[in-house]
């Protein structure tokens, strides 16, 4: 059966560009944000395809609701808000923009590290708040010398030990898909995960989000980390137990943590709330790709690849 897109829903905020290079090709487009699972299916009647980010969550219900449905497309990395095995099933594509934020999502982390390091977002506030208070935040400490974690050798994770090798950190990594040869040509010592904890100041997570990385970081993790360790995660939330960071933080065995990401998004369970309210917290609304640069890129990725399964309509089978 041959694939023909000719009605696409963008579900999420998504570049206009996508929306435009579609319509050129002669694809129709309807956009349409916030849409209450009934609504969703509603609107997938008239469409074959789909474009989503990480809000809209394509689930079995969905996808096992809609007769037309043919294409799903991520407009970004991870497609752990679609059930690819109920869509597989129903032999629709599902497709994502794996290139477009890498470096956005590296950058957000770098900052991450170097806020983590110096109190720079809780100094910031403390100085709009009206005070002056030098001593509260000395104290930090130099990234030089330390050791950088990173756990999932990607395309990010790569990036950011590039990028942190220039404040001379020690890099040491874990992917069970990277070798030490590979590791060692981006400066990264390849080590297994039970002897990274001890050795880390700083671990950073650049995996996806699936059955093996669920709950990764937990509280056997954080009793074999150093004392004062600082984690980051720009990644997925749930890769972290939140319950183990905010008791680790708690204990003074974490010292600090960035995230980006959360278990729920927006967060409306208590301990994800305690743990942005927590003061060694630094956390972001999931804005790890939201650059300008990353989201033409992302929209444009994926609306080319909607535009080439058109193209080569005759040849592509499912
Ligand atoms: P990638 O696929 O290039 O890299 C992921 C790496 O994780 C792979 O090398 C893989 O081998 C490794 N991996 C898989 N299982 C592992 C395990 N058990 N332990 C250690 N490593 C493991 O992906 P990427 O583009 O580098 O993205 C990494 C993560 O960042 C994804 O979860 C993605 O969704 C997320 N992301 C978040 C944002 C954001 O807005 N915060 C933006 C882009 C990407
Ligand atoms: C991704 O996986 O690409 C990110 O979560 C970015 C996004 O939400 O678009």
């Amino acid at each position: 059966m041959a694939v023909s897109i000719n009605k696409v829903l963008i579900s999420d905020s998504v570049n206009k560009k996508c929306e435009e290079l579609l319509k050129a090709h002669g694809i129709d487009v309807v956009t349409k944000f916030n849409l209450s699972p009934t609504e969703l299916i509603k609107e997938l009647e008239t469409c074959n395809g789909l474009i989503v980010r990480s809000e809209t969550k394509v689930t079995k219900e969905i996808i096992v609701a809609s007769k037309t449905l043919r294409v799903i497309g991520r407009a970004g990395t991870g497609v752990d808000n679609i059930d690819i095995d109920a869509a597989t099933r129903k032999g629709i594509i599902v497709l994502n923009a794996p290139n477009g934020n890498s470096i956005s999502a590296c950058e957000l982390t770098c900052s991450f590290i170097t806020s983590l390091a110096r109190n720079v977002t809780v100094a910031c506030q403390s100085m709009k708040e009206g005070r002056w208070d030098r001593k509260a935040f000395s104290g930090g400490s130099e990234l030089s010398g330390k050791t950088l974690a990173i756990i999932g050798l990607g395309k990010i994770g790569k990036e950011v030990a590039f990028r942190m090798r220039a404040f001379d950190m020690q890099i040491v990594g874990y992917d069970p898909f990277v070798t030490a040869e590979e590791a060692n040509t981006y400066s990264i010592k390849r080590l297994e995960l039970a002897d990274i904890w001890s050795i880390s100041d700083y671990i950073t997570i650049h995996t996806p989000l699936i059955q093996q990385t669920k709950n990764l970081i937990n509280q056997s993790v954080f009793a074999q980390c150093k004392q004062g360790v600082k984690i980051i995660n720009a990644a997925r939330g749930g890769i972290i137990n939140e319950k183990d960071l905010l008791q680790a933080l708690e204990d003074g065995i974490c010292a600090g943590a960035a995230l980006d990401v959360y278990t729920e998004e927006p967060p409306t369970n208590e301990i994800t709330k305690k743990l942005i309210s927590h003061p060694k917290v630094i956390a972001t609304p999931h804005i790890g790709a939201s650059t300008k640069e990353a989201q033409i890129r992302v929209a444009v990725e994926v609306a080319e690849q909607f535009i080439s399964l058109n193209d080569t309509n005759a040849e592509y089978k499912v």
